[in-house]
Protein backbone atom coordinates (compact mmCIF):
# COMPACT_ATOMS: atom_id res chain seq x y z
CA UNK A 1 0.00 0.00 0.00
CA UNK A 2 1.17 3.25 -1.01
CA UNK A 3 1.02 6.07 1.53
CA UNK A 4 1.29 9.88 0.50
CA UNK A 5 1.64 12.26 3.76
CA UNK A 6 0.35 15.19 2.06
CA UNK A 7 2.06 18.94 3.48
CA UNK A 8 0.90 17.83 7.14
CA UNK A 9 1.09 20.36 9.88
CA UNK A 10 0.07 19.76 13.37
CA UNK A 11 -0.42 22.15 16.32
CA UNK A 12 -1.48 21.04 19.51
CA UNK A 13 -3.29 23.13 21.83
CA UNK A 14 -2.92 22.69 25.87
CA UNK A 15 -5.35 23.23 28.08
CA UNK A 16 -3.69 26.38 28.93
CA UNK A 17 -4.65 27.39 25.13
CA UNK A 18 -1.08 27.84 24.15
CA UNK A 19 -0.25 26.31 21.24
CA UNK A 20 2.77 24.06 20.08
CA UNK A 21 3.52 23.39 16.27
CA UNK A 22 4.55 19.85 16.28
CA UNK A 23 4.97 19.38 12.74
CA UNK A 24 5.46 21.75 9.95
CA UNK A 25 4.23 21.22 6.41
CA UNK A 26 5.64 17.32 6.03
CA UNK A 27 5.65 15.73 2.99
CA UNK A 28 6.91 12.41 1.54
CA UNK A 29 5.89 9.52 -0.53
CA UNK A 30 6.36 5.58 1.00
CA UNK A 31 5.92 3.60 -1.62
CA UNK A 32 4.05 -0.13 -1.51
CA UNK A 33 5.98 -2.78 0.30
CA UNK A 34 8.95 -0.15 0.82
CA UNK A 35 10.71 0.17 3.87
CA UNK A 36 11.40 4.02 5.33
CA UNK A 37 12.82 5.00 8.33
CA UNK A 38 11.50 8.80 9.94
CA UNK A 39 14.73 10.08 12.21
CA UNK A 40 14.57 12.95 14.13
CA UNK A 41 15.72 14.33 17.71
CA UNK A 42 13.26 13.42 20.85
CA UNK A 43 10.41 15.82 20.62
CA UNK A 44 10.71 16.62 17.17
CA UNK A 45 7.06 15.33 16.18
CA UNK A 46 7.75 11.98 15.56
CA UNK A 47 5.11 9.96 17.26
CA UNK A 48 2.58 12.71 16.41
CA UNK A 49 3.02 12.30 12.84
CA UNK A 50 2.59 8.33 13.22
CA UNK A 51 -0.74 8.86 14.74
CA UNK A 52 -1.63 11.08 12.11
CA UNK A 53 -1.08 8.65 9.55
CA UNK A 54 -2.63 6.17 11.42
CA UNK A 55 -5.79 8.16 11.66
CA UNK A 56 -5.83 8.16 15.06
CA UNK A 57 -4.95 12.08 15.43
CA UNK A 58 -6.27 14.69 12.90
CA UNK A 59 -3.91 17.08 11.36
CA UNK A 60 -4.49 20.68 11.31
CA UNK A 61 -3.78 21.14 7.74
CA UNK A 62 -2.84 18.78 5.35
CA UNK A 63 -3.77 14.75 4.75
CA UNK A 64 -2.90 11.59 4.36
CA UNK A 65 -3.59 9.16 1.28
CA UNK A 66 -3.80 5.29 1.67
CA UNK A 67 -3.61 3.97 -2.23
CA UNK A 68 -5.35 7.12 -3.12
CA UNK A 69 -7.82 7.23 -0.66
CA UNK A 70 -8.25 9.92 2.03
CA UNK A 71 -7.04 8.35 5.57
CA UNK A 72 -6.83 11.11 7.93
CA UNK A 73 -9.08 13.06 10.46
CA UNK A 74 -12.89 12.32 9.64
CA UNK A 75 -11.32 9.29 7.19
CA UNK A 76 -9.20 8.27 9.40
CA UNK A 77 -11.56 5.24 9.47
CA UNK A 78 -9.24 3.91 6.80
CA UNK A 79 -6.05 4.14 7.80
CA UNK A 80 -7.33 2.20 11.44
CA UNK A 81 -8.66 -0.56 9.37
CA UNK A 82 -5.31 -0.88 7.10
CA UNK A 83 -2.24 -0.08 9.43
CA UNK A 84 -1.36 -1.59 12.95
CA UNK A 85 1.02 0.13 15.36
CA UNK A 86 3.74 -1.44 17.30
CA UNK A 87 4.95 1.15 20.30
CA UNK A 88 7.67 1.64 22.11
CA UNK A 89 6.65 1.23 25.40
CA UNK A 90 5.37 -3.14 24.85
CA UNK A 91 1.74 -1.67 25.77
CA UNK A 92 0.51 -5.36 26.31
CA UNK A 93 -2.29 -6.56 28.51
CA UNK A 94 -0.55 -7.88 31.90
CA UNK A 95 -3.27 -9.90 32.44
CA UNK A 96 -3.28 -11.45 29.40
CA UNK A 97 -0.83 -14.57 28.21
CA UNK A 98 1.03 -14.11 24.94
CA UNK A 99 -1.49 -15.51 22.77
CA UNK A 100 -4.43 -13.40 23.99
CA UNK A 101 -2.74 -10.54 23.55
CA UNK A 102 -2.13 -11.54 19.97
CA UNK A 103 -5.43 -12.19 19.40
CA UNK A 104 -6.75 -8.52 20.76
CA UNK A 105 -6.94 -7.29 17.84
CA UNK A 106 -8.86 -9.92 16.06
CA UNK A 107 -11.37 -10.32 18.96
CA UNK A 108 -11.83 -6.30 18.74
CA UNK A 109 -12.40 -7.13 15.13
CA UNK A 110 -14.91 -9.92 15.96
CA UNK A 111 -13.15 -12.90 14.44
CA UNK A 112 -14.37 -16.13 15.85
CA UNK A 113 -12.31 -18.24 18.58
CA UNK A 114 -10.67 -20.64 15.95
CA UNK A 115 -9.63 -18.49 13.40
CA UNK A 116 -8.85 -16.12 16.19
CA UNK A 117 -6.40 -18.99 17.34
CA UNK A 118 -4.97 -20.23 13.81
CA UNK A 119 -4.00 -16.83 12.95
CA UNK A 120 -2.43 -16.49 16.31
CA UNK A 121 -0.45 -19.47 15.79
CA UNK A 122 1.25 -18.64 12.58
CA UNK A 123 2.27 -14.89 13.73
CA UNK A 124 3.58 -17.01 16.99
CA UNK A 125 5.74 -19.11 14.40
CA UNK A 126 6.80 -16.34 12.46
CA UNK A 127 8.33 -13.88 15.30
CA UNK A 128 9.80 -16.74 16.93
CA UNK A 129 7.68 -17.28 19.90
CA UNK A 130 6.46 -20.75 19.82
CA UNK A 131 6.63 -22.18 23.48
CA UNK A 132 6.19 -19.21 25.00
CA UNK A 133 2.13 -18.44 23.94
CA UNK A 134 0.58 -19.22 27.97
CA UNK A 135 3.42 -16.99 29.35
CA UNK A 136 2.26 -13.57 30.73
CA UNK A 137 4.57 -10.37 29.83
CA UNK A 138 6.26 -9.98 33.10
CA UNK A 139 7.52 -13.60 32.26
CA UNK A 140 8.90 -12.27 29.35
CA UNK A 141 12.16 -10.62 28.13
CA UNK A 142 11.93 -7.51 26.28
CA UNK A 143 13.17 -9.01 23.02
CA UNK A 144 10.26 -11.37 23.44
CA UNK A 145 7.90 -8.92 24.76
CA UNK A 146 8.48 -6.48 21.73
CA UNK A 147 7.65 -9.72 19.36
CA UNK A 148 4.03 -10.10 21.29
CA UNK A 149 4.24 -6.30 20.07
CA UNK A 150 5.21 -7.15 16.75
CA UNK A 151 2.94 -10.63 15.80
CA UNK A 152 -0.50 -8.64 17.83
CA UNK A 153 0.57 -5.80 15.17
CA UNK A 154 0.62 -8.35 11.97
CA UNK A 155 -1.81 -10.93 13.30
CA UNK A 156 -4.37 -8.13 12.14
CA UNK A 157 -3.18 -8.62 8.51
CA UNK A 158 -2.49 -4.53 7.81
CA UNK A 159 -1.15 -3.83 4.63
CA UNK A 160 0.81 -0.58 6.38
CA UNK A 161 3.00 -1.08 9.72
CA UNK A 162 3.97 1.95 11.44
CA UNK A 163 6.45 0.83 14.13
CA UNK A 164 7.60 3.66 17.13
CA UNK A 165 10.85 3.58 18.80
CA UNK A 166 10.11 -0.69 18.65
CA UNK A 167 13.31 -1.66 19.65
CA UNK A 168 14.75 1.37 21.58
CA UNK A 169 13.92 0.02 25.22
CA UNK A 170 15.93 -3.11 24.46
CA UNK A 171 19.76 -3.57 25.03
CA UNK A 172 22.25 -2.93 22.72
CA UNK A 173 22.89 -7.17 21.36
CA UNK A 174 18.83 -8.06 21.67
CA UNK A 175 18.16 -4.38 19.75
CA UNK A 176 20.76 -5.68 16.84
CA UNK A 177 18.92 -9.52 17.12
CA UNK A 178 15.14 -7.62 16.67
CA UNK A 179 16.30 -5.57 13.50
CA UNK A 180 17.54 -8.76 11.56
CA UNK A 181 14.32 -10.66 12.42
CA UNK A 182 12.18 -7.73 11.58
CA UNK A 183 14.29 -7.43 8.62
CA UNK A 184 13.39 -11.12 7.63
CA UNK A 185 9.89 -10.94 8.51
CA UNK A 186 9.38 -8.14 6.48
CA UNK A 187 11.08 -10.10 3.99
CA UNK A 188 8.13 -12.82 4.15
CA UNK A 189 5.38 -10.58 4.75
CA UNK A 190 5.81 -7.50 2.27
CA UNK A 191 4.14 -5.09 4.56
CA UNK A 192 4.72 -0.92 3.65
CA UNK A 193 6.92 -0.20 7.20
CA UNK A 194 7.21 3.24 8.45
CA UNK A 195 10.15 3.18 11.10
CA UNK A 196 10.32 5.78 13.92
CA UNK A 197 13.83 6.09 15.33
CA UNK A 198 16.22 8.21 16.65
CA UNK A 199 19.20 5.67 15.67
CA UNK A 200 21.21 6.49 12.81
CA UNK A 201 22.89 3.28 12.73
CA UNK A 202 19.25 1.74 13.14
CA UNK A 203 18.41 3.63 9.81
CA UNK A 204 20.65 3.19 7.96
CA UNK A 205 20.84 -0.53 8.26
CA UNK A 206 17.12 -1.38 7.95
CA UNK A 207 15.57 0.92 5.54
CA UNK A 208 15.10 2.10 1.87
CA UNK A 209 15.44 5.31 2.72
CA UNK A 210 15.65 7.62 5.53
CA UNK A 211 13.71 10.77 6.46
CA UNK A 212 15.41 13.14 8.21
CA UNK A 213 13.41 15.48 10.45
CA UNK A 214 14.15 18.55 12.41
CA UNK A 215 14.11 19.81 15.75
CA UNK A 216 10.17 20.48 16.83
CA UNK A 217 7.89 21.94 14.72
CA UNK A 218 9.66 18.80 12.59
CA UNK A 219 10.23 19.73 8.85
CA UNK A 220 11.68 17.27 6.66
CA UNK A 221 15.31 18.09 6.13
CA UNK A 222 16.39 15.19 3.60
CA UNK A 223 15.40 12.03 2.06
CA UNK A 224 18.16 10.05 2.00
CA UNK A 225 18.21 6.68 -0.32
CA UNK A 226 20.48 3.84 1.18
CA UNK A 227 22.00 1.74 -1.72
CA UNK A 228 23.16 -1.17 -0.19
CA UNK A 229 21.89 -4.67 -0.85
CA UNK A 230 19.43 -6.97 0.57
CA UNK A 231 19.28 -8.79 2.56
CA UNK A 232 21.27 -6.50 4.68
CA UNK A 233 24.23 -7.72 7.14
CA UNK A 234 26.42 -6.35 10.03
CA UNK A 235 29.21 -6.56 7.49
CA UNK A 236 27.70 -3.53 5.76
CA UNK A 237 28.15 -1.28 8.66
CA UNK A 238 31.68 -0.76 6.96
CA UNK A 239 30.64 -0.51 3.22
CA UNK A 240 30.96 3.45 1.57
CA UNK A 241 27.28 3.53 0.72
CA UNK A 242 26.59 2.92 4.49
CA UNK A 243 29.51 5.64 6.41
CA UNK A 244 28.41 8.13 3.52
CA UNK A 245 24.28 7.64 4.42
CA UNK A 246 25.27 7.50 7.93
CA UNK A 247 27.86 10.71 7.75
CA UNK A 248 25.49 12.90 5.69
CA UNK A 249 22.48 12.24 7.82
CA UNK A 250 24.77 13.09 11.05
CA UNK A 251 25.59 16.30 9.64
CA UNK A 252 22.06 17.33 9.20
CA UNK A 253 20.86 17.12 12.64
CA UNK A 254 24.18 17.59 14.16
CA UNK A 255 23.96 21.29 13.77
CA UNK A 256 20.32 20.72 15.91
CA UNK A 257 21.88 18.60 18.11
CA UNK A 258 23.98 21.26 19.42
CA UNK A 259 21.69 23.56 19.21
CA UNK A 260 19.32 21.15 21.86
CA UNK A 261 22.30 20.84 24.06
CA UNK A 262 22.92 24.55 24.36
CA UNK A 263 19.26 24.81 25.59
N1 LIG B 1 -1.41 15.95 23.35
C1 LIG B 1 -0.47 16.89 23.30
N2 LIG B 1 -0.74 18.16 23.69
C2 LIG B 1 0.20 19.13 23.65
N3 LIG B 1 1.46 18.93 23.20
C3 LIG B 1 1.80 17.69 22.80
C4 LIG B 1 0.86 16.61 22.83
N4 LIG B 1 1.48 15.47 22.38
C5 LIG B 1 2.74 15.85 22.07
N5 LIG B 1 2.94 17.17 22.32
C6 LIG B 1 4.18 17.93 22.07
O1 LIG B 1 4.45 17.87 20.67
C7 LIG B 1 5.84 17.72 20.45
C8 LIG B 1 6.09 16.47 19.64
O2 LIG B 1 5.80 15.32 20.42
P1 LIG B 1 6.00 13.83 19.88
O3 LIG B 1 5.25 13.67 18.62
O4 LIG B 1 5.69 12.90 20.99
O5 LIG B 1 7.58 13.82 19.55
P2 LIG B 1 8.60 12.59 19.35
O6 LIG B 1 7.80 11.34 19.17
O7 LIG B 1 9.41 12.96 18.14
O8 LIG B 1 9.48 12.52 20.56
C9 LIG B 1 6.50 17.70 21.82
O9 LIG B 1 6.94 19.00 22.11
C10 LIG B 1 5.38 17.30 22.74
O10 LIG B 1 5.58 17.82 24.05
MG1 LIG C 1 7.81 9.56 20.24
Amino acid sequence: MRVVVDHVSKTYTDRGGRSVDALRDVAFTVEAEEFVALLGPSGCGKSTLLNVIAGLLAPTRGGVWFDGARADGARGANARALSAMVFQEFALFPWRTAQKNIEFGLEEAGVPAAERATRARHYIELTGLAGFETRYPHQLSGGMRQRVGIARALAVEPAVLLMDEPFSALDAQTRQLMQEELLGIWDRTRKTILYVTHNIQEAVYMADRVIVLSRRPGEVLADVPIELERPRTEQMAGEPAFVQAAERIWGLIKAQAWAAIAE
